[in-house]
């Protein structure tokens, strides 16, 4: 029997959030490309509804998310003392969101509720471990203008916003990407949102996952600090047996759909914030890797540049990442918890087999 490695291109379930067929990533049925400039808000309601809302509604919805913006006292004074700990966010996140799980009220916790504390916890995270006071949310912003000024605690330009919707809207969601897939086994099994969460938030963690968008900024600074030539970087590493983070993708081998709309975000943030030296260097080491390997930039790639250009620490980087892809987690687990029955996939053994355990223990 021959297994696909990783289960590449198996087909475990139906969706009907969001799908990447012919290398496409489409949200209902949307090209991302249409969607790319469109409010946030209206993109999280067609994941948990598929369908767009009315104007009505939309309007109706951005204020409910923005109104649940918002934690519990005793939360930010739990919080207080895990985000001042040393680890790394993403580690204070994954216990952050376990602990938004065992608070009094939490039986009343539907995806509105939960989406608003997971991005307020996120900005709060940053804010705590910079020792700065957790800022509070504006009825009459938007949840993007909102979360910007939650994390930075200054309110952002209207180009700003527009930037970050369009990050936030692309990261949203992908299908059975290895953390929603991860949300999705859990909600098999009937836990509940917070339990699926936490297991998300661990697998989105790791650098071949959205942990990667980290190690990219990483190594721009690197070659920036060695002065290395980014070819002679980009070797090394290689000759080593390390992989060049923020290229490649599991799906797509042509290149990632999203890495295209943010290159132009981060060239023109990068641009107003006096960083177009790392952009011109993300250029080199991109014609460098396609010439070498024929490798794209994926998702993180950009990112990285574009979070760090936002002034915030590429620590938290992952942790942005959280906060757009919570939409989808939380529209993959209604959906699997409604519709789906319980994950649980058969091995192939291929240990030892016919042993006795009384004979073996007779001649040892
Ligand atoms: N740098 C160098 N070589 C690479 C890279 C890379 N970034 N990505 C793939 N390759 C090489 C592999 O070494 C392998 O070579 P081989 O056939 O000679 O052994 C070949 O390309 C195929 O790579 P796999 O890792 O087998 O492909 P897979 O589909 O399993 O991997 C993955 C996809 C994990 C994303 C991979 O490209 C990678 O590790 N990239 C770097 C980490 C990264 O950027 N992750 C973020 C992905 S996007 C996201 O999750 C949001």
């Amino acid at each position: 029997m021959k297994l696909p490695k990783g289960l590449d291109g198996v087909v475990v379930d139906q969706t009907k959030i969001s799908s990447t067929q012919n290398a496409v990533l489409t949200y209902a049925g949307y090209p991302i490309k249409e969607l790319q400039n469109a409010p946030f808000e209206e993109v999280v309601f067609l994941l948990w509804h598929t369908r767009l809302p009315s104007a009505d509604e939309l309007k109706a919805f951005r204020k409910l998310l923005v109104s649940k913006m918002v934690l519990p006292d005793e939360t930010i004074r739990l919080m207080t003392r895990i985000a001042k700990e040393p680890q790394h966010p993403m580690s204070i996140l994954r216990t952050t969101v376990s602990l938004l799980g065992t608070t009094n009220d939490v039986e009343r916790d539907d995806p509105p509720r939960i989406l608003g504390k997971m991005l307020t916890a996120i900005a709060a995270i940053i804010r705590i471990r910079d020792d700065q006071p957790v800022m509070h949310a504006n009825s009459d912003w938007g949840v993007v203008e909102n979360f910007i000024y939650l994390f930075s605690g200054e309110r952002p330009t209207a180009e700003r916003v527009a930037m970050f919707n369009t990050v936030m809207v692309l990261h949203a969601d992908h299908e059975f990407n290895a953390s929603t897939f991860t949300a999705r086994v859990v909600a098999s099994t009937k836990a509940d949102y917070y339990s699926c969460l936490t297991a998300a938030v661990c697998a989105l963690k790791g650098p071949l996952h959205g942990g990667a968008n980290e190690k990219v900024f990483k190594m721009l600074e690197t070659i920036r600090q060695t002065g290395q030539e980014p070819t002679a970087y980009v070797n090394d590493q290689m000759a080593k047996g390390r992989k060049i983070m923020g290229f490649g993708h599991r799906i797509y081998k042509n290149g990632d759909p999203r890495a295209t709309i943010l290159r132009e975000i981060a060239r023109q943030i990068a641009h107003e914030t006096d960083n177009d030296a790392y952009f011109a260097l993300q250029e080199q080491i991109r014609d460098y890797m396609f010439e070498k390997t024929h490798l794209h930039p994926n998702v993180d790639y950009y990112t990285a540049l574009i979070y760090h250009c936002f002034g915030l620490d590429k620590k938290t980087f992952t942790m942005m990442f959280a906060a757009c892809r919570t939409a989808g987690w939380l529209a993959h687990i209604t959906e699997q918890q409604a519709e789906g029955c319980l994950i649980r996939p058969s091995s192939e053994y291929v240990g030892q087999t016919n042993r006795h355990y009384r004979a073996d223990k007779e001649e040892m």
